[in-house]
């Protein structure tokens, strides 16, 4: 098992994984795919990283651009994130995280269970807030200056359907 960054080929894959990794979950929306498809079609997929085994695409981590009262000051959101069923609980969601949390972010935020992400490092901040959502749930991860404060927006692609 390899991580890299994606390449054309393997886009059909990643569409793949990720409408496969979050069909059972319940709180999904199923638009994960289709989130990651309008993200690079606006040239806003800043990271998109995967777990590759023999040809097989087996996980994969998305970063974007977030602005934070507008402005943006080199954080990124983080996510979807997935790892393919029969994979899961043997370290590729934690080697994924990992390798995209190294690559420069001032700070990331991201959405969901605080049960696997506070090991990462990620927590509720009331500084940064995110409309419309439970504040436990919202959670930032500061790698370099101060936390800045400020309402979250993530990028369009994320209303995709
Ligand atoms: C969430 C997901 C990406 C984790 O990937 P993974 O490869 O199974 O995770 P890892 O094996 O690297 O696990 C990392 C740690 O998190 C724990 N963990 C994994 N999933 C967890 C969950 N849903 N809740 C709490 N802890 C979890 C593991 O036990 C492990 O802990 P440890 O290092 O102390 O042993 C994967 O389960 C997945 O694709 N789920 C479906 C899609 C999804 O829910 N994505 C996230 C949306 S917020």
């Amino acid at each position: 098992m390899k991580l890299r960054e994606e390449t054309a080929a393997d886009i059909p894959l990643i569409r793949a994984l990720i409408t496969r990794a979050f069909a059972p979950m319940p709180f999904s929306s199923q638009t994960e795919a289709a989130i990651v498809d309008a993200l690079r079609d606006r040239g806003k997929l800043s990271v998109s990283l995967i777990a590759e085994d023999e040809g097989n695409v087996v996980g994969h981590v998305a970063f974007s651009p977030v602005a934070i009262d507008g402005a943006d000051l080199g954080w990124y959101g983080l996510g979807p994130i997935a790892v393919a069923p029969e994979w899961q609980g043997q370290g590729i969601g934690r080697a994924l995280m990992d390798a995209g949390l190294a690559l420069g972010a001032r700070g990331c935020v991201l959405l969901g269970d605080p049960a696997f992400y506070s090991r990462f490092g990620f927590q509720a901040d009331a500084k940064l807030t995110l409309p419309g959502v439970p504040a436990e749930y919202f959670q930032a991860a500061t790698f370099s200056g101060d936390t800045p404060s400020g309402e979250v927006t993530y990028d369009e692609g994320f209303s995709a359907s």
